[in-house]
């Protein structure tokens, strides 16, 4: 297959851009959808019985049968259902009860929702460097760790799983309990195991931009069955209803023990994404097909350095990121720029105008409003974010759209580089 030239000058410059149509994402309207899907929505909403808790047996409804299929594609013993992916992860440190303002690590770069959820649960997050892959730094996730945090959130951030093994064990001889905010990475794998999995409890969102996308919405998956339970209780689960999801016993706490926190998933979002489990599959392959076709292209490209996966396929594919090591965040919005004005829908993370809620010291909830002070205090993750791009991979790309993308980016960055 050949590829249009890549030479030429760029559309930023006066040059013809490499597409005209604009770049698929969701917030404009691009989703991964069936007709049985839309069926399956229609029909909950014909049966006229919206709330999960209603007099069905459990597994008549659509909430249970999700969660029922969640279990058997990941392998746990517990899911719940949710209404958000912030919930799940909120759901998740409530369920484990930690003390009040109790210390919860994060990465440095993560979606503000991170952050947020673990105030959400009434604790304090602390943040941890990343290395030049935008994972979590090891040497200085051990330094905090062992500085005394009570729980850590892992994100498996724009779809790339952190080093699970590695970040287990050290957790694990530290005493810290791990979750995982698996919101960004639904359905990828690392050693043979899901991401969101690996850790005590792990969360996920169902908002449109996601493998499973009911408009919002999210579940958490656990083995612990405490954990599980409290969570339950925490989503909404009143006057009994706790025990239809412990339909072979008793519930392990008393359900009054607990506030409710109003965090359930609806019966017409639930048949949606059980309908939409059964092309999963086909998704996580389309995505799959389209990252590595991107990234097996661009590669070799000079100046550029993609993110790597910490095993061989350890990804989910809906998202491109890749640095340009040493250039600053000015320039680096004036790639993002350019490769915007060729039709690709790309952002530079550390725009100075923009206000991208992935960048640390935007997070003025939580580092006040002096963001020159907050970068000082993330050094490292500041200067590998001022030199990220970020692209969206649609599930629905055809070869000719990642061509357009690998035509774009090699046409942008000699431009650029020259220029330094
Ligand atoms: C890393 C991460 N965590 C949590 C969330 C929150 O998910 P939701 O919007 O369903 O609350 C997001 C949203 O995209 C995210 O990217």
């Amino acid at each position: 297959m050949t590829l249009p030239a890549p030479t030429g000058v760029p559309a930023a410059l006066g040059g013809r851009p490499v597409r005209s149509e604009p770049w698929p994402a969701y917030d404009l309207g691009d989703v991964w959808l069936s007709r049985q899907d839309e069926e399956a929505a229609l029909e909950a909403i014909r049966q006229r019985l919206y709330f999960r808790y209603d007099y069905r047996p459990f597994d008549k409804t659509y909430t249970g049968r999700f969660e029922k299929r969640l279990k058997s594609y990941f392998g746990t013993e517990y899911a719940l259902a949710c209404s958000s992916g912030t919930a799940a992860i909120t759901l998740a440190l409530l369920g484990m009860q930690l003390p009040r303002d109790a210390k919860v690590a994060c990465p440095a770069f993560t979606f503000a929702a991170t952050p947020s959820a673990i105030q959400l649960a009434g604790c304090a997050p602390v943040l941890v460097e990343c290395q030049e892959d935008l994972r979590l730094d090891l040497e200085n996730l051990r330094q905090v760790l062992s500085a005394g945090v009570d729980a850590i959130v892992v994100v498996h951030m724009r779809g790339l799983i952190d080093d699970m093994p590695s970040i287990c064990a050290l957790a694990d001889d530290l005493g810290v309990p791990v979750i995982e905010d698996a919101v960004p990475a639904l359905g990828a794998v690392l050693n043979g195991r899901p991401a969101g999995t690996w850790g005590r409890a792990g969360g996920f969102s169902t908002q449109s931009d996601k493998s499973l996308n009911t408009g919002e919405g999210g579940f958490l998956l656990t083995n612990d069955e405490e954990l599980f339970a409290r969570a339950v209780v925490y989503s909404g689960a009143y006057e009994g209803r706790l025990a239809r999801h412990f339909p072979n016993g008793r519930p392990p706490i008393n359900d009054l023990d607990h506030p409710i926190f109003s965090m359930r998933m609806d019966e017409i979002r639930a048949a949606l994404a059980e309908s939409l489990m059964d092309r999963l599959p086909d998704r996580l392959a389309a995505h799959r097909r389209n990252y590595d076709h991107v990234a097996d292209r661009l590669a070799d490209v000079d100046g550029i350095a993609l993110r790597r996966p910490v095993a061989p396929g350890a990804y989910l594919g809906e998202a491109l990121v890749f640095r340009v090591p040493g250039v600053d965040a000015e320039r680096t919005a004036w790639i993002a720029g350019a490769l915007r004005a060729e039709g690709i829908g790309a952002r530079a993370l550390a725009d100075p105008a923009d206000r991208n809620v992935r960048v640390f010291w935007n997070w003025r909830f939580l580092v006040g409003p002096d963001a020159r002070a907050a970068r000082a205090r993330y050094p490292q993750t500041a200067t590998y974010l001022d030199e990220a791009i970020d692209i969206p991979l649609s599930a629905n790309l055809t070869q000719a759209d990642c061509d357009q993308l690998i035509t774009a980016v090699n046409k942008v960055i000699p431009v650029a580089l020259s220029a330094v």
